[in-house]
């Protein structure tokens, strides 16, 4: 069974590859196509961008397709970066800018700088919408530790951990991950209604 992945950000892709591992579920994205639609991410929420991601690449792929849309909520910035995560800094900025970004903002206020990254993964096949949620509580750090995963992950530390998620293993962070989450809540709501 092929679904296709509405994403163009490797680290996602990796991430969620290892999630449909050894399922009868074959994960295409970006690079199994000649060209791909850039789904513009310009709905106020997350649960809105994902749906629209998946119905776009479904019309392009005819193919089923799974998206997701997530990013960083930190409370002493009332959300923010929130559905902003990915440009936070500007319009074509790195992961670096946003994370310096963060740590500038952060720096007005005290510790601990409590946050969460949350996700929304819908499914789409021409009829049949499904959306679900994951969440990870932790905190925000203000010096950049690790060089695994992407984004704010050099920053986060997870609830109950000493280390920041750019020090765990895709393995590692798929089992704990907001992504993680919701995608293994996908994939169990996919294969029970044979999808
Ligand atoms: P989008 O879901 O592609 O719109 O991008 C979300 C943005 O949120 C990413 O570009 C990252 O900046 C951030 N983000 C989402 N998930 C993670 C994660 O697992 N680790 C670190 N940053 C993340």
């Amino acid at each position: 069974m092929k679904l296709v992945f509405a994403t163009g950000n490797k680290g996602k892709l990796s991430e969620v590859r290892k999630i449909f591992e050894n399922t009868s579920y074959e994960i295409l994205s970006k690079e199994n196509f000649d060209s791909f639609p850039d789904v513009i991410e310009d709905r106020e929420t997350f649960e809105e961008n994902a749906i629209k991601k998946a119905k776009e690449i479904f019309e392009f792929s005819g193919i089923p397709a799974i998206a997701d849309d997530s990013g960083l909520i930190v409370d002493q910035l009332n959300g923010a970066p929130g559905v902003y995560s990915a440009r936070y800094a500007g319009e074509n900025c790195t992961y670096d800018d946003n994370n310096n970004k963060l740590l500038q903002e952060l720096s007005a206020f005290p510790e601990p700088h409590n946050a969460a990254f949350v996700c929304y993964a819908a499914y789409y096949d021409g009829d049949l919408i499904l959306v679900v949620r994951g969440e990870l509580k932790g905190m925000i750090i203000s010096e950049k530790t690790g060089d695994q995963g992407f984004g704010y992950d050099p920053v986060f530390i997870p609830d109950g951990s000493k280390n920041t998620l750019a020090q765990y293993s895709a393995e590692e962070k798929n089992k704990i991950s907001h992504r993680g989450k919701a995608f293994e809540s996908l994939k169990k709501i996919l294969s029970k209604m044979e999808l």
